[in-house]
């Protein structure tokens, strides 16, 4: 059995990290915590927290450090987290990466890993505007990279109903991409220094990148 594990996926909008969470958490049982679906999730069913962030998400822009503390920390309070975990769109700026910190040293489980997958961002939007999920289970295509088996059907579920995420328009990627350089990719530098960064090669096949961030665990 894989030993439980804490780890960070960092990277661009579109960089894969979503993707390749999914696989890991099936491979390994590890939970794929991401901030993006639960934000979605909620703002699909109106919450007053959807409501709050609706806005704020559909402009690619972040939502308050707070709020976004608040939603991790019960994730991962959760029990479903006991062999471990995968953040993937968090942290996101300083604030939330030492909250995260704090958070975690509270528990007595510090991270022990944390990947950048790393894509220029001229392969970002192509990967972006082509995206689309099953609107029955969620699971992820993409127009030229990842089609269903069978055109309209979702090979996870068989459904038929597909969408498109309302932030992954051209223009709101640039912005969403101008963020994580301002505000996420400094981050890259503070977890070198702590000795837990590692860089995967976001520009290969998702079975190159899975492959390749299962040899930076060690798994
Ligand atoms: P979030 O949902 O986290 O969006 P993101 O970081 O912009 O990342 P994406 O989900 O767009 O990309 P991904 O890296 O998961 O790529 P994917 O695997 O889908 O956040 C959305 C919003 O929520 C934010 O803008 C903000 O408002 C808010 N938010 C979330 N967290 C927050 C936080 N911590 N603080 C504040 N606000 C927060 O891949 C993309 C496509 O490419 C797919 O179609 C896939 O099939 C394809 N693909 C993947 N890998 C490959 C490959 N190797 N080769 C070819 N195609 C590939």
């Amino acid at each position: 059995m894989t030993e439980p594990r804490r780890i960070v996926l960092m990277g661009p909008p579109g960089g894969g990290k979503g993707t390749q969470s999914k696989r890991l958490e099936e491979k390994h049982g590890w939970r794929q915590l991401s901030t993006g679906d639960m934000l979605r999730k909620a703002v699909a069913e109106g919450s007053p927290l959807g409501q709050q962030v609706k806005a704020t998400m559909d402009a690619g822009q972040l939502v308050s450090d707070d709020l976004i503390m608040a939603v991790i920390g019960e994730a991962i309070g959760h029990p479903d987290c006991a062999k471990g975990f995968i953040l993937d769109g968090i942290p996101r700026t300083l604030a939330q990466a030492q909250a995260l910190d704090g958070l975690l040293a509270g528990k007595a489980c510090p991270l022990d890993a944390v990947i950048e997958v790393r894509v220029p961002d001229e392969v970002l939007v192509g990967r972006i505007t082509g995206r689309f999920s099953c609107a029955t289970c969620g699971a992820g295509y993409h127009d030229m990279f990842q089609k269903p088996k069978v055109e309209g059907v979702c090979d996870s579920c068989g459904g038929t109903e597909f969408s498109r995420r309302k932030d992954d328009t051209e223009e709101t990627v640039k912005g969403r991409l101008k963020v994580y350089h301002d505000q996420t990719s400094p981050l890259l530098d503070v977890y070198q220094k702590q000795g837990l960064l590692a860089v995967v090669d976001g520009t290969q096949s998702i079975d190159d990148v899975t492959a390749d961030l299962e040899r930076a665990l060690g798994v």
